[in-house]
């Protein structure tokens, strides 16, 4: 079904909060056993209040090459909830992960699974541009590849920079910022989707590591016509 990549060029942006929530309303629509989240950045079990898994995870599967089998996939997944599963980062780095083959497998992957997958890349873009590793062919094959940003230039100018076109933004906006809607879409050239308000009850959320029981009511309603 269909995978969605949430990405950002610049740290602390909403990647995991925006992944987490997209992934629960998928979830909780999904007549096929709810959804996936593919945590590629690590912060998913903490915002989300399950305890950290220390087995293998995603990463590793993508670091071992052709002789651990396409299905083992499966068998690393925890049950966060209901509506939504977690495939845990693991030990390995995806960004060190420099042959693509494994990446495309991965996406190919998730591509046969009948649940919707949600992808928490993190931060892809390194300050000289670059998007290393297993990063670059998830942020650009993926079904929806979603910048999450604030309306700062700094993570603008980078995203330009980079080679990944996003095929939608996320802005998480906040009063007083001299940036609108409208001059992301036209420095950026891609439609802006979603605008989420800083929110201190999302940001309390995070915290207590309830994200996943529990979604703010105003993080679900801007996010709508995302998921
Ligand atoms: N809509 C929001 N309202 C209020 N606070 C938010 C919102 N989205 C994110 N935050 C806060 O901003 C911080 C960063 O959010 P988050 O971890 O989702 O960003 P990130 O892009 O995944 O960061 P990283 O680069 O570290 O992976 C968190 O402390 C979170 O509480
Ligand atoms: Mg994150």
């Amino acid at each position: 079904m269909a995978t969605i990549a949430c990405w950002s060029a610049k740290g602390g942006s909403g990647t995991t909060v925006v992944a987490i929530a997209l992934a629960t309303m998928r979830g909780r629509e999904s007549q096929d056993g709810g959804a996936l989240l593919v945590d590629l950045a690590g912060d998913c079990p903490s915002a989300m209040g399950v305890p950290e898994p220390n087995g293998p995870g995603v990463s590793d599967w993508l670091a071992a090459g052709a002789e651990v089998p396409a299905d083992a996939l499966r068998r690393l997944e925890v049950e966060v909830s209901v509506d939504v599963s977690l495939l845990p980062l693991g030990h390995a780095r995806p960004e060190g992960v420099t042959d693509p083959t494994r990446a495309e497998q991965l996406l190919e992957q998730l591509a046969l699974d009948p649940r919707d997958t949600v992808l928490d890349l993190g931060r892809i873009i390194d300050p000289s541009g670059a998007v290393a590793g297993s990063l670059l062919p998830l942020a650009t094959a993926a079904d929806q590849s979603l910048l999450v940003t604030r309306p700062c230039f700094l993570s603008l100018r980078r995203a330009l920079a980079s080679p990944v076109r996003p095929t939608g933004i996320v802005l998480v906006t906040e009063d007083g910022r001299a940036l609108g809607r409208r001059e992301v879409e036209d420095i950026l050239g891609v439609p802006v989707i979603a605008e989420v308000p800083l929110d201190s009850s999302v940001a309390r959320a995070v915290d207590a590591g309830t994200l996943g029981m529990r979604m703010p009511r105003g993080l679900e309603r801007s996010l709508r016509h995302a998921a």
